[in-house]
């Protein structure tokens, strides 16, 4: 569409039932940088100006990655004072998005890691491919979930997965992202975004009305407690960007060794 096209980091294009918002900065394996979020903000008002007619489908470009994080280059030399605008900037589209009027898909191929995991997180339904991998490993980089995740993962699959995903910083795949909760359906390689407009045609068939007071009615439109929580984290992300293993954790990442972390605090 005409209004998007100018667009350097996703693509949004239209189906029968849904907007297809695809990631697409594939060198980086999608990885969310500050004008990746600043694109989202601009689609998903611009949608909702127009009121919300079709569901919304989230996806990466490629095979390999849906999102792999957070950008690691352009975190590394935030402050603290940056890092909260960071995390509440990327919080607050991603809350957009989980309050969009109508069901928003994930469609994910590959890694979804860190801000990519919380993003899948902020969807309302994840359908994965059989290669997708899950996981918060932000401890490796010396700091936590900034984008929701300390929030959102403990209410999709209970705080004590939650808590053993993020402090271990483990990847799952598919299989035990579904046995877990985390994905709602996991499909041939390739073919997650084919299934999510299938799974979406079959939800077109019902009242989008009936759809949209279900959505409002389980309470996503009106962020209570979680608000907080939210609040919370950011403070708690900013921190980290103040504490040593921050620097050290995300410059080992950029040059590919293994971070040195002190015993100790
Ligand atoms: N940020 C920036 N660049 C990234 C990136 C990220 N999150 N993830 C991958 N890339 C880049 C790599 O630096 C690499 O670039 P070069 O080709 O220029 O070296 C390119 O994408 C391909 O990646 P790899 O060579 O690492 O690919 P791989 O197949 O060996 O490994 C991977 C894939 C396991 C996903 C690995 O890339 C990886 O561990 N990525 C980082 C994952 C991560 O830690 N995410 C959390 C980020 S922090 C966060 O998200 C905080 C938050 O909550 C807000």
């Amino acid at each position: 569409m005409e209004r998007f096209s100018h667009l350097q980091t996703l693509t949004v294009r239209w189906s029968d039932t849904a907007i297809i918002i695809t990631i697409a900065r594939p060198k980086f394996l999608n990885a969310l940088n500050k004008m990746v979020l600043e694109e989202l903000d601009f689609v998903l008002n611009t949608l909702l100006k127009d009121g919300p007619s079709r569901f919304l489908v989230i996806t990466g470009e490629g095979t390999k990655a849906f999102v792999a994080g957070a950008d690691i280059g352009e975190m590394l030399n935030m402050t603290p004072q940056e890092a909260l605008a960071f995390s509440r900037w990327g919080q607050e589209v991603f809350t957009k998005i989980e309050t969009y009027p109508l069901a928003v898909v994930a469609a994910i191929n590959g890694y979804a890691l860190g801000g990519g995991c919380e993003l899948a997180a902020a969807c309302d339904i994840r359908i994965a491919s059989k290669n997708a991998r899950f996981g918060q490993p932000e401890v490796g980089l010396g700091i936590i979930p900034g984008f929701g995740g300390t929030q959102r993962l403990g209410q999709i699959v209970g705080k004590p997965r939650a808590l053993d995903l993020v402090l271990s910083g483990r990847i799952i795949g598919a299989q035990e992202a579904l046995r877990i909760g985390l994905v709602h359906k996991v499909v041939d390689e390739g073919k997650a975004l084919e299934e999510t407009l299938s799974y979406l045609e079959s939800l077109s068939k019902n009242s989008l009305f009936a759809q949209i007071q279900t959505k409002r009615a389980m309470g996503v439109d009106e962020i209570r407690s979680p608000k907080e929580g939210r609040a919370t984290e950011s403070d708690f992300f900013s921190q980290c960007f103040g504490h040593k293993d921050q620097k050290e954790g995300m410059a080992a990442f950029l040059e590919k060794r293994p971070p040195k972390f002190d015993k100790g605090f």
